[in-house]
């Protein structure tokens, strides 16, 4: 297995790393935004990134990979362009939203949890963003909250993203 050796912050990242210490008591209470600062970089968190973070820190690989699993917002295996997350917990259960993860299957051929295969979208689920009074709701790319959705108002977000090209 790698040692995440080959995998490095470019020297942006890196400066920001630093800067960002100063604002923390220890390396440790850093952990959750010099993860975000390597999925912006990286992408996605895959093993290496993980260990690699984990020796940039000098934290056990094993408290790194805890956190990592733990957290919704970080991805372990790649995601697409747009990553749309649909808040299923009760606000937005009750008020339709598995509908709306319905609609969005469908109307992209991927089950939850999965991405097209042209990269394009990923469809997740996300617990309660905080957003219940405008339920049905979802976060697109940790992002931009879209609310009071309904099955024709995400298809035709699906088809605004289809379209762009940023
Ligand atoms: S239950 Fe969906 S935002 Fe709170």
């Amino acid at each position: 297995m790698s040692d995440g050796s080959q995998i490095e912050f470019s020297e942006a990242a890196l400066a920001e790393y630093r800067e960002l210490l100063t604002h923390y008591p220890t390396r440790r209470a850093a952990l959750l935004p010099t993860l975000w600062i390597a999925q912006r970089e990286f992408g996605w968190l895959t093993p290496e990134v993980q260990e690699y973070v984990a020796r940039l820190m000098e934290l056990p690989v094993a408290h790194v990979s805890a956190v990592v699993s733990f957290y919704t917002m970080f991805h372990r295996k790649p995601v697409g362009k747009w990553h749309l997350e649909v808040c299923t917990n009760l606000s937005c259960r009750l008020r339709g939203a598995d509908r709306i993860v319905d609609a969005i299957r469908k109307r992209l051929g991927v089950e939850v949890g999965e991405t097209t295969a042209d990269g394009k979208f990923t469809l997740g689920t996300a617990e309660c963003l905080a957003s219940c009074g405008t339920a049905p709701m979802l976060q697109l790319n940790h992002d931009l909250f879209h609310e009071n959705l309904t099955e024709e108002s995400v298809l035709k977000l699906i088809d605004e993203l289809v379209g762009r090209d940023d």
